[in-house]
């Protein structure tokens, strides 16, 4: 059995993703890829479609409209999926609003931060995250989605 809140038609898996992401396809391929962010968002939402869940997407360069979706999620979403962009490594307010989210939470990288710059290394989001999924490209994104319906469907086995 599937868990998601009570009074949901169809469980919603809730992507979000942080700044500078809108840039996607243009900003530093060589490290992100060539993929547009509506690209990830679309394969994602056809995985999460494909195992009977919604999909919703919500990209913003400002950390209190990420906040304030997370709230927004509580009791609502099934699971978030999140790419924090640069917020992953200081933005300590974003992880207090996902540690008060009740569902599972999955980090998203395209790069690998930890072969990067040394103010790379730390996430704030991997302490509250099931998994963290890095360096995969748009594959991670995917990946990322079956991890959280996962999760989701163990806890109520
Ligand atoms: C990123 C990695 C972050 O360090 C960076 O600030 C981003 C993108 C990634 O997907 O690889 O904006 O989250």
């Amino acid at each position: 059995m599937i868990w998601h809140p009570i009074g949901v038609a169809r469980p919603v898996i809730l992507l979000l993703s942080g700044p500078n992401l809108n840039l996607l396809g243009d900003r530093a391929p060589e490290v992100y890829g060539t993929e547009t962010l509506l690209d990830h968002v679309t394969a994602s939402r056809e995985r999460a479609n494909s195992q009977e869940f919604d999909l919703e997407h919500i990209q913003s360069n400002h950390e209190g409209d990420l906040i304030d979706a997370i709230h927004a999620a509580r009791k609502r979403v099934a699971a978030i999926v999140i790419n924090p962009g640069a917020l992953t490594h200081y933005a300590w307010a974003l992880h207090d609003a996902l540690e008060a989210y009740e569902g599972p939470i999955v980090e998203v990288h395209l790069s690998d931060p930890a072969k990067r710059e040394s103010w790379r290394h730390l996430s704030v989001v991997e302490p509250v995250a099931t998994a963290s999924i890095v360096g995969k490209g748009g594959a991670g994104y995917v990946e990322a989605i079956d991890i959280a319906i996962d999760a989701c469907t163990k806890i109520n086995e």
